[in-house]
């Protein structure tokens, strides 16, 4: 394909990606950001390998065919509560290749770059090398930490933010070295700090604990953009760069908009092991425990205090995600609706394991977007409202976040369901949440326990309601 047309190609689907980006913005426009994303990437595919620059066409297509396999086969089997899982071990794809164009783009260096423009081709391979890896362990580490393979608390090592910023200076003197080293001669400082990069992305994520994991995910989703664009730079790919710096600046954004949500420092994040002042405190046994009684209840009664109700807030968690009842709770809220009941969702920015996952399941199930509210635009409301479902949901509906300055979600800003009149919490035991701290909630006086599966419980009182 001339260069001209390559240019052309690679524009559009610049462009597409844009539109992707911005459809995706919105529920009602998601479908739609989809299929220019899709575009956007054929078109890209098509574009380079159909460029000057590729020759081995049988190797290229064996890889693209067995990753496309692998890919689907994998894409199509994973449940949405695991995605958080899939998208953490893509994001160390991203880093790994990152660090392998980097190393081999040092190995074999572009002939024509000489002088000054040799010294920044340098400077863009460490630098991206430097990212890659980084990007590569942190991931597998948040991998771990989603599939509970490693333990959800942070690892808090003394002196941790120096032992950050000592690896990060030795990094910085490497990268002095391996500029100033002749051809071929950089490549043991360049892999020594691809060493210490690795355990700095180690570091960095295991110091993060369980309930601040979701702005981890974003992180280094705006990492792997990072490392996306510094392997466009390496490989000249202009289309590379736009794509890697649309996905880390939307990453970055989306950390940020995670950090004001969850009440820590977008700093402190970066710098790894952020807001674990009280996780410290609270790991050591300091957070309060819970006292009272807990009350449990029925079907029965759930059913009469939904009838009694005027108005109603569901709050959805990743409980409701494992039932998969979001189409009950859709077809309780038809109902009540006819009822002339107001039914409304308050929807954490955390709620289950991956941003918008309770937004995602309710439009499956059909639930109206008008009906369905954020955090800060329903939480006002608590203190008018006759009943609240709490279905599946814990950290995101715990008082000691608010009460408890020991406990390690202290600070982060929760759903106040406690302040409505009766609440009912459906899930199968007392057991925490995934940040694993326990819940003052269950214990509350106005507080109904429903043991057991949030799926079947909300099937009985929807036979039940529809019955009457
Ligand atoms: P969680 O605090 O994780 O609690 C979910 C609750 O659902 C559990 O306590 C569990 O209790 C219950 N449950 C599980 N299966 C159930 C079933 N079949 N039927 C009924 N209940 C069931 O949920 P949340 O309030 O949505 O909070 C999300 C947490 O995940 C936060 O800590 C957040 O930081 C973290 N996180 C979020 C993300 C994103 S981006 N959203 C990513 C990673 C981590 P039982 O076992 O007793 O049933």
């Amino acid at each position: 394909m001339p260069t001209n047309l390559l240019t052309v190609a690679y524009i559009g689907a610049s462009a597409l990606f844009i539109l992707s980006l911005a459809g995706l913005s919105n529920q009602k426009t998601a479908p739609k950001g989809n299929i220019y994303g899709i575009t956007g990437m054929l078109i890209a595919v098509a574009a380079t390998t159909l460029s000057l620059g590729v020759k081995e066409y049988g190797i290229l297509g064996a890889v693209v065919l067995l990753g496309s396999i692998i890919g689907a086969s994998v894409a199509s089997r994973v449940a949405m509560t695991s995605m958080p899982e899939l998208v953490a071990i893509l994001h160390s794809f991203v880093g790994l290749a990152a660090v392998l164009v980097g190393i081999a783009n040092y190995l074999q260096p572009e002939q024509s770059l000489t002088g000054i423009e040799e010294k920044i081709h340098q400077l863009e391979i460490f630098i991206g090398v430097f990212i890659g890896a980084v990007t590569l362990t942190g991931s597998i580490i948040a991998f771990g930490k989603l599939r509970a393979i490693i333990s959800s608390k942070s690892l808090l090592l003394p002196a941790r933010h120096w032992l950050n910023l000592g690896m990060i200076l030795a990094c910085v003197c490497l990268g002095f070295v391996f500029m100033q080293s002749e051809p071929l001669n950089g490549l043991p400082p360049l892999l020594i700090m691809t060493a210490i990069a690795s355990v700095l992305g180690i570091h960095l994520v295991m110091a993060i604990g369980g309930a601040d994991m979701p702005v981890v995910i974003s992180m280094l989703n705006s990492y792997s953009g990072w490392a996306a664009a510094a392997a466009g730079f390496m490989l000249s790919n202009d289309l590379l760069i736009i794509t890697g710096a649309l996905v880390g600046s939307s990453g970055a954004i989306l950390s940020y908009i995670m950090c004001r949500a969850m009440n820590r420092s977008f700093i402190s994040v970066i710098a790894g092991g952020f807001g674990t002042e009280a996780g410290t405190v609270s790991q050591s046994g300091a957070a309060h425990q819970p006292v009272g009684t807990v009350n449990s209840t029925t079907i029965e009664e759930t059913v009469q205090m939904l009838r009694d109700a005027k108005t109603v807030i569901v709050v959805p968690g990743y409980g409701m995600a494992v039932a998969q009842a979001q189409h009950a709770v859709s077809d309780i809220t038809k109902h009540l609706r006819s009822q002339g009941v107001e039914v409304r969702f308050g929807i954490h920015p955390v709620a289950g394991r991956l941003p918008g996952h309770m937004n995602v399941l309710l439009a499956e199930a059909k639930v109206p977007y008008d009906i369905v509210l954020e955090m800060e635009e329903i939480n006002h409301d608590f203190p008018k409202t006759d009943a609240v479902l709490v279905i599946g949901a814990n950290d995101t509906v715990n008082p000691s976040a608010m009460d408890d300055p020991n406990s390690p979600i202290a600070g982060m800003p929760v759903l106040e369901v406690w302040k409505s009149t009766q609440v009912v919490v459906m899930k199968r035991s007392m057991a925490s949440g995934y940040a694993g701290v326990d819940n003052p909630l269950f214990y509350k006086e106005n507080t109904r326990m429903l043991f057991g599966d949030a799926k079947k419980n909300v099937d009985a009182i929807l036979g039940k309601l529809s019955f009457a």
